[in-house]
């Protein structure tokens, strides 16, 4: 029997097409894409054509709005440095409690280092943000509002069209770090007012590795990365051209797929709970959240079956091991969550 993998927001298997795609550069097309010469501008071409993938999928108009970097991680860490670099008068932050270690170690490094002030916004018990907080948090200091669009935990979706016109209308920046949400729920990037975004290729079925971040046409911006002229001064260093073909394969793998394999990844992730494990009498919220299992279409229902029928006993015998199960508490405890200042 193959290993059943059900952790797909960690990260998602290379899908073999998208291997396929990016193997070609590693041999015959290895050219650098800036070379004046044939062997560049061929890699040149394909790199164009997936970063049209890539705004296919993203619903942008234009290339140039596409930076190709590293990861979620440099995305993150790019949009909100590069917001607090060109605002004057502007040096806080609004952003929340909820967010990945890319963004929430970024944010308490800032605050230690150069004394950045940053409003972390709560979320309740079924993770919807505290959108009343986020309001009174914006102000003329805001440099740039950030909220993921997808949690990597949870699912739960922000409402970051919502959220990005709040900010503009306390005239700031607004980022979105979308890692979790791509390809995974349609996005039309030109219908919102969305001005940074950032998505990692290893949740998309491309390599680890490679990402990118979009930047809304006029949005002010700094690279991170200084140096060579690569994707227009905007991210320094010779592009990685094999993950940016795996990444534009990718891109126009979940476009194609987006409407008919969307409902079924969906129905798998909201089976009941099993009967078995509701005679066990494990309470609601366990049933629904502790143990993380994310889909993508390499899943079957036969592999959700499986895990069900197997997961009991691997419940049972964690229980049985685990003191702090026969000492936990009667009463929940406070949330980490709530809305708090970080300075
Ligand atoms: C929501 C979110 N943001 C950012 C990242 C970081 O992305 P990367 O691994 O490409 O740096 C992750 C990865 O787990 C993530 O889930």
């Amino acid at each position: 029997m193959w290993p059943i993998y059900l952790d797909n927001n960690a990260t998602t298997r290379a899908d073999p097409a998208v291997v396929a795609a990016m193997l070609p550069y590693f041999s015959e097309q290895f050219g650098n894409a800036s070379s004046a010469h044939a062997f560049g501008s061929e890699v040149a071409g394909a790199v164009k054509q997936a970063r049209k993938s890539l705004q296919a999928l993203l619903g942008t108009a234009l290339d140039h709005e596409i930076v190709f970097t590293s990861g979620g991680t440099e995305s993150d860490n790019t949009a909100i440095l590069s917001a607090l670099d060109n605002q004057d008068g502007r040096d806080e932050i609004v952003t929340t409690a909820v967010e990945h270690p890319a963004i929430l170690s970024l944010v308490e490094r800032l605050g230690t280092l150069r004394g950045i002030k940053t409003h972390l916004i709560g979320v309740d018990s079924r993770g919807q943000l505290d959108i009343e907080a986020y309001r009174r948090a914006l102000g003329p200091r805001t440099a740039i509002a950030s909220a993921m669009w997808a949690n990597n935990e949870t699912g739960t979706l922000f409402p970051v069209e919502r959220l990005a016109a709040m900010a503009h209308a306390a005239g700031a920046l607004f980022h979105t770090d979308a890692v979790q949400a791509i390809g995974k729920i349609p996005i039309d990037l030109k219908a919102t007012e969305i001005d940074m975004l950032s998505l990692s290729g290893h949740k998309l079925h491309a390599p680890k590795g490679i990402g990118a971040l979009y930047v809304r046409k006029g949005a002010p911006f700094n690279p991170l990365i200084h140096g060579g002229p690569q994707e227009r001064r905007r991210r320094g260093g010779t592009e990685n051209v094999p993950g940016i073909i795996g990444l534009g394969k990718a891109a126009e793998l979940a476009t194609a797929r987006m409407v008919e394999e969307l409902p079924r990844v969906r129905a798998m992730r909201d089976l009941q709970p099993s009967h078995v494990l509701l005679a066990m009498n494990v309470p609601m919220p366990a049933l629904r959240g502790a143990v993380r299992f994310s889909m993508s279409h390499d899943n079957t229902d036969d592999d959700v079956d499986q895990v069900l029928h197997v997961l009991p006993d691997i419940i049972a015998g964690l229980r049985a091991s685990s003191p702090s199960w026969q000492e936990r508490p009667r009463a929940a405890p406070a949330s980490p969550f709530r809305s708090k200042e970080l300075v």
